[in-house]
Parts: structure tokens; C-alpha cells; sequence
């Protein structure tokens, strides 16, 4: 199964990361407060994170847990 968009925004990693850079933005809490994406369920929330902190927009699931996500 693959991961990649945020379901209740109906919006791609893709797109997500492609508004940021127009808006400059570079964490979730400022794509909730645009009312991007993550404000629902929240399901996507680590996948975003994992967006930002590293390009990519298509994940499998359970990606999350597999990556090491320390600074
Ligand atoms: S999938 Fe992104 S808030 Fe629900």
C-alpha cells in the first residue's frame, strides 16, 4: 500500500510540498494553520513530517516506523 496524500484535504505529498515552498513553509504546524492538510485525522502527520524533513511524497506504509528519524 502506498502512501501519499493526506486523505481528508484531498491533497497530494506532492502538491503539499509544493504549496510549502511557495509559502515558505517548512513544518505541519504552519500547514494546519493554512489549512493545507493535517487538521482532520491526522493519520498523515508523520508522513508529512517525513515529507519535509526529507523531498519525498510517496511512502509505503508503515514507513514511518522503519526510517530512523532522529536529527
Ligand atoms: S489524512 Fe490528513 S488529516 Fe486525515
Amino acid at each position: 500500500m502506498v502512501v501519499e496524500h493526506c486523505i481528508c484535504h484531498k491533497i497530494t505529498f506532492k502538491d503539499i510540498q509544493k504549496t510549502a515552498a511557495e509559502k515558505s513553509i517548512s513544518s505541519v504546524g504552519e500547514l494546519q494553520k493554512e489549512n493545507i492538510c493535517c487538521t482532520n485525522c491526522k493519520l498523515c502527520v508523520p508522513y508529512v513530517e517525513l515529507m519535509l524533513k526529507t523531498g519525498v511524497t510517496t511512502f509505503e506504509a508503515g514507513a514511518i516506523y522503519a526510517l530512523n528519524l532522529d536529527p
